[in-house]
């Protein structure tokens, strides 16, 4: 029971990744809020029965669970997630931001709708739900925060401009947070999944790419994401801090930052002739390929 009289809040907990988390947390220790506002896949929408049906599975395996139907996507959403967890049970010890929805388009057709939707959800409802639990975290010198990032931003994937902002957004919210809470005892930390779930559904497969990817998605289950987040929610996870992990089937991988891969300097400081004639043979040599993230993890996942 390595999350014995831990308190849990896992968002987007009904469906797919969270509800696999929420399950999990609950089999070793945790009492879950179990939120979830219920909405379709684009994002409408409102719905009690999904996050209660995770609520009477967790209670039917004999664990602890509660349900919350806000949107994480405000300020008011992310504190009355947190709430719940203390009017229940008097503290919140992690919270795993996991709700998303996908609004998919080409960045010269996507409207500012589409774009607000992606990042409140993801972006600002991640800060909203981190908000209201760090200052009782800070108080209580004890905390875990898992974000859900994606290689659609670490990476990249077309089509995908708001959601790839958001998820790298996530990122940075996630170091920042890491650091601000480090002397408290508390570490935030970044997962980056591949499963299939009812989000990875909407991805258009118009392409034969496209196609490709999704196939080789859908060999991989949300399940293979949970103990990932149950271990880094635990106290032997102490140490691990401000990183980004990636869950693909049976692997578990760890990511790189961004860092200089190479500098280029000049006595003289730099021109643009200058530059001209020493790029191609200095940084241009470096430089990242512009590729998808189908196209970097094309081998078969192991499952
Ligand atoms: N499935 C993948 O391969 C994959 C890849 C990369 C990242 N992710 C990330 O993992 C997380 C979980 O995704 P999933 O694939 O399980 O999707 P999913 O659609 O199966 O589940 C997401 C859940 O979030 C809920 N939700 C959406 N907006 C919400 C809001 N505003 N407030 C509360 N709940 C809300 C939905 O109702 C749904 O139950 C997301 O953050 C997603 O971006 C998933």
């Amino acid at each position: 029971m390595i999350l014995k009289d831990k308190v849990a809040v896992v968002t987007g907990a009904a469906r797919g990744i969270g509800r696999e988390i929420a399950l999990l947390l609950a089999q070793h220790g945790a009492r879950v809020v179990v939120n979830d506002y219920g909405g379709s896949e684009a994002g409408s929408g409102g719905e009690k029965k999904p996050a209660d049906e995770v609520v009477a599975e967790i209670a039917q395996a004999g664990g602890q669970a509660v349900p919350n139907y806000d949107s994480v996507a405000s300020m008011a959403g992310g504190k009355s997630i947190v709430d719940t967890a203390v009017k229940t049970w008097g503290r919140i010890d992690v919270v795993v931001n996991n709700a998303g929805i996908l609004r998919d388009r080409m960045i010269f057709n996507m409207s500012e709708e589409e774009w607000d939707a992606v990042i409140d959800t993801h972006l600002k409802g991640s800060f909203a739900v981190t908000r209201a639990a760090a200052p009782l975290m800070r108080e209580q010198k004890w905390g875990r925060i898992i974000n859900m990032t994606s290689t659609s931003g670490l990476v990249g994937n077309v089509g995908q401009a708001n959601y790839a902002a958001a998820k790298l957004g996530i990122v940075g919210l996630m170091r920042v947070t890491a650091l601000d809470m480090a002397r408290y005892n508390v570490t935030a930390n970044c997962i980056s999944p591949f499963a299939w779930t009812r989000m990875i559904g909407t991805i258009p497969t118009g392409t034969e790419a496209q196609q490709a990817r999704v196939e080789k998605i859908k060999k991989m289950s949300p399940a293979h994401i949970a103990p990932l987040a149950a271990y880094l929610a635990s106290d032997d996870a102490k140490e691990i801090s401000g990183q980004v992990f990636g869950v693909r089937g049976k692997e578990i991988m760890l990511f790189g930052h961004h860092r200089p891969l190479m500098r280029i300097h000049h006595a003289d400081g730099w021109t643009v002739e200058r530059l001209a004639e020493i790029f191609p043979g200095t940084l241009h040599q470096h430089l990242i390929p512009l590729e998808t993230s189908g196209q970097y993890f094309n081998y078969d996942p192991l499952v």
